[in-house]
């Protein structure tokens, strides 16, 4: 392969091609990202968010001499959450415990904050509370207590300190005195969190998607933003403010939304990575204008979508979203309420996301044109991103470019879900992009066969690819892989980009194809001509190149890839004036059904012109600092 590279013909291309999307699919949030450690800490589990399940799941009440139930009776904390737990204490010894998401993880030396609401019922007695965390044969390994004695619901919070490694521990809760107590929003939360904050996002995971340095992240779905059925998509009011107030969600992927990692949380999260939030809204309608399996189109069946009397609202909840994020405390309620959360500034939100994947429908259109329209008029520095949906036959992608040319909307957000095979075979998809027409977001994306683990050839597949998108920055302003979030033992869609357990976060070859690239990005192109001597397309199109300029740093930045089952000489020809510069070659590969490559680290000397022998089935970045 000889590179020859025209820094003469380079043009400027995104500088925000790497990103997330995150959606709450595995429990990517609740038992995942979102560090509380109870599960149902508000008791609002119910049969609507699985069948089996109701307002005392993942709660056991051990010992005889007390009784435990819950019920959505007077006077809740919150009307958003209607339901508490009741304990009756006839003799003092039984334990109220939680098991957390299939146990609770603890970390020797550390310490937790717990905190729950109380009160006790007119006439009946109250006290104190052991607060005890336990490992999983019931030893303890930390205690605290609290009273509960006030007639009115009253915030009670201790510190716990940990004192030995616990792998699948609970919390369990011992009355002293016999008596009634009702209790809400239990909570256990470690201090260490991702940036320190409190009700924050789990350490390890969070960093691992730091690391991959996104340049934006999208939230807070896909399926999960607009919901199955009308009732069901995501209200962002409803996730922001104080916990307690919080409305719970039915997640569309068969698990329930505590919404404790909301709207306020998303943007914060994207601040600590200097990424920039997206996030997306429902068009008015939810999946498939009607109910809708995930993942699947559905035809036909009853549609619907927000009534055209209440969709003024509707709209100004998308206004007031982009207050909430961007607003004058001073002057406006929303963001007046981001404020109080702890932020002042405002989160400098430019982008927005109208609807994922749905059906363009009369229904769609009416709703969409109208959010797109008011958005626009009122503000016109925010990117508005639309909907073409997924690309394949059958769907309403040809339907969504149509409508969104027409439109004239900025920017358009793609999805596929493909083979390897189709990755290496399409990646002059953009170069055919009419450049008049809306720019794209490719906001969801994978190589695989469904189901099938990720491995070097799909990783490889997508890194292909993704110099067909460097080489089309200039129409393709962003990427995000899906889904991004999985985990083991609850997942919904495979392969996913990191799994994870309560200890362990397991990164898959394909994430290190996004790290990679996010880490390695350049705001310009440099055009380069690809030659080889193999007269075989096929054969050629198993290798890609691309170079990019950073202008933060000015180091030039070549990818190569190499999907063929051999080495590949390379030859690249730079421009001149990087005679002897030390070169930091990253490379990943292996086998292609390797599942467990890494990326290794290296340097190299290069020249102005410098063979390189690239590895069979390899990803190499060489990044050459200019300075
Ligand atoms: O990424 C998983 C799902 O795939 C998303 O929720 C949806 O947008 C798509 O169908």
């Amino acid at each position: 392969l000889q590179v020859d590279v025209h820094p003469d013909k380079a043009r400027p291309i995104s500088d925000k091609l790497i990103g997330v999307f995150f959606e709450d699919i595995n429990y990517g949030a609740d038992g995942g990202l979102y560090a509380e450690l109870i599960q149902n800490r508000d008791f609002e589990y119910s049969s609507a968010d699985r069948k089996e399940w109701n307002g005392a799941y993942a709660w056991t009440l051990e010992g005889d001499g007390g009784k435990f139930t819950v019920e959505a009776g007077t006077e809740p904390i919150h009307a958003n959450n209607p339901h508490y737990a009741i304990l009756d204490i006839h003799q003092p010894g039984v334990m109220l415990k939680n098991t957390g998401y299939d146990g609770i993880v603890l970390k020797k030396g550390e310490k937790y904050d717990f905190s729950l609401f109380g009160r006790i019922p007119a006439g009946k007695k109250g006290g104190k509370i052991h607060v005890l965390l336990l490992d999983k044969d019931g030893k303890e390994v930390a205690r605290t207590s609290v009273k509960i004695t006030s007639a009115n619901w009253k915030k009670q919070q201790a510190v716990l300190k940990v004192n030995a490694d616990v792998n699948a521990g609970s919390l369990a809760l011992i009355p002293q005195q016999a008596g009634t107590y009702e209790l809400d929003m239990i909570s256990l939360f470690p201090q260490h969190t991702f940036h320190g904050h409190t009700n924050g996002l789990r350490a390890d995971l969070a960093q691992a998607i730091a690391d991959l340095h996104p340049r934006f992240v999208r939230f807070p779905g896909g399926c999960v933003a607009h919901g199955n059925g009308i009732a069901n998509i995501y209200d962002w009011k409803g996730s922001i403010g104080p916990l307690e107030a919080r409305k719970p969600l039915r997640n569309l992927w068969g698990y329930h939304q505590t919404r404790g990692l909301g709207y306020f949380e998303y943007f914060q999260f994207c601040e600590d990575m200097g990424a920039e939030p997206v996030p997306v809204v429902a068009a008015g309608v939810p999946c498939q204008n009607s109910a809708c399996i995930p993942g699947k189109l559905l035809s036909g069946g009853q549609q619907g979508g927000i009534p055209m009397e209440e969709m003024d609202a509707y709209v100004q909840d998308i206004l007031d979203l982009i207050e909430y994020a961007n607003g004058d405390p001073q002057t406006n309620k929303w963001a007046k309420m981001r404020a109080e959360a702890g932020h002042p500034e405002p989160f400098n939100l430019k982008y927005i996301g109208i609807g994922n994947e749905d059906l363009i429908t009369d229904i769609f259109e009416e709703r969409f044109t109208m959010i797109y329209e008011a958005v626009k008029k009122q503000y016109p520095e925010v990117t508005v991103i639309g909907t073409v949906g997924p690309f394949y036959e059958g769907s309403d992608y040809e339907e969504g470019w149509e409508l969104a040319t027409r439109l004239n909307v900025p920017m358009v957000d793609e999805h596929y879900y493909n083979t390897p095979g189709w990755f290496i075979n399409n990646q002059d998809f953009y170069d055919r992009y009419d450049r008049s027409k809306p720019k794209v977001y490719l906001g969801e994306y994978a190589a695989h066969l469904l189901g099938r683990p990720n491995n070097i050839e799909t990783a490889l597949a997508e890194a292909l690819y993704l110099t067909s998108v460097e080489r089309n920055g200039d129409v393709v302003q962003m990427s995000s892989y899906a889904p991004l979030l999985a985990k083991e033992g609850h997942t919904q869609w495979n392969p996913d980009l990191i799994y994870f357990n309560n200890q362990e976060v397991k990164p898959t070859v394909g994430y290190y194809t996004q790290l990679l690239y996010g880490q390695h990005t350049g705001d310009s192109y440099l055009p380069s001509e690809n030659r080889t001597d193999n007269p075989r397309a096929d054969v050629n199109k198993r290798i890609a190149s691309s170079v990019v300029r950073d202008s933060r740093t000015g180091d030039i930045i070549v990818k190569l890839v190499n999907l063929l089952p051999v080495t590949v000489n390379t030859q690249v020809n730079l421009p001149a004036g990087i005679d002897g510069k030390t070169a930091t070659l990253y490379m990943l590969s292996g086998k292609p059904d390797d599942k467990q490559a890494k990326p290794t680290e290296s340097t190299l000397e290069v020249n102005n012109a410098f063979a390189y022998q690239m590895p069979a089935y390899s990803l190499n970045v060489i990044r050459i600092p200019m300075g």
